[in-house]
């Protein structure tokens, strides 16, 4: 039998004795019970099941469970720090930045991505940033404006051009 498989999730070592395989959102949602990721298309294009992956924004559906052995992986449940949300999930609530938020998870974890590498964003780097992330109930500006609300240190609502 082959040595379990090792998975780092939000700080914690966990061992998986299945194939490689597996899609990675099945092993957090499934296996973990961590149901921040979200599984909309299963096809890569939703954005629905973000994580990050070593600071990555990685899409579970189309990540084996082999692939991010040894990578540190962090879902939506990971982002807050004893019981204080992360700044871009505060700006999300800040702005309303939801209808059925579905697509949330998958914006605010490729937001965290983003932000961590361009801090201090246009609004253009901004919307390039989250152009391939769905959101099937058009709330893209309000989501916008909670980008660029976090952006700015959290301040203040950022108008934004619908
Ligand atoms: S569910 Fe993974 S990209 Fe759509
Ligand atoms: S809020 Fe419904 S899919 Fe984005």
């Amino acid at each position: 039998m082959s040595a379990p498989i090792l998975l780092q999730v939000n700080g914690e070592t966990h061992a998986f004795a299945l194939p490689r395989e597996t899609p990675l959102i099945y092993v957090l949602r499934n296996d973990l019970g961590l149901n921040g990721p979200k599984f909309g298309c299963g096809l890569g294009e939703c954005g629905a099941c973000t994580v990050l992956m070593d600071g990555r924004a990685t899409r579970s559906c189309v990540t084996t469970l082999g692939t991010a052995e040894g990578r540190a992986v962090t879902t939506l449940e990971g982002l807050a720090t004893q019981g204080t949300l992360h700044p871009v999930q505060a700006a999300f609530i800040a702005e309303q930045a939801a209808q059925c938020g579905y697509c949330l998870n998958g914006m605010i974890m490729t937001t965290v991505a983003f932000l961590a590498r361009n801090p201090s964003p246009t609004e253009a780097e901004a919307r390039a940033a989250l152009r391939y992330n769905l959101c099937r109930c058009g709330t893209h500006v309000e989501i916008l404006r909670a980008v660029m609300r976090a952006a700015t240190g959290f301040t203040e609502s950022v108008e934004v051009q619908p």
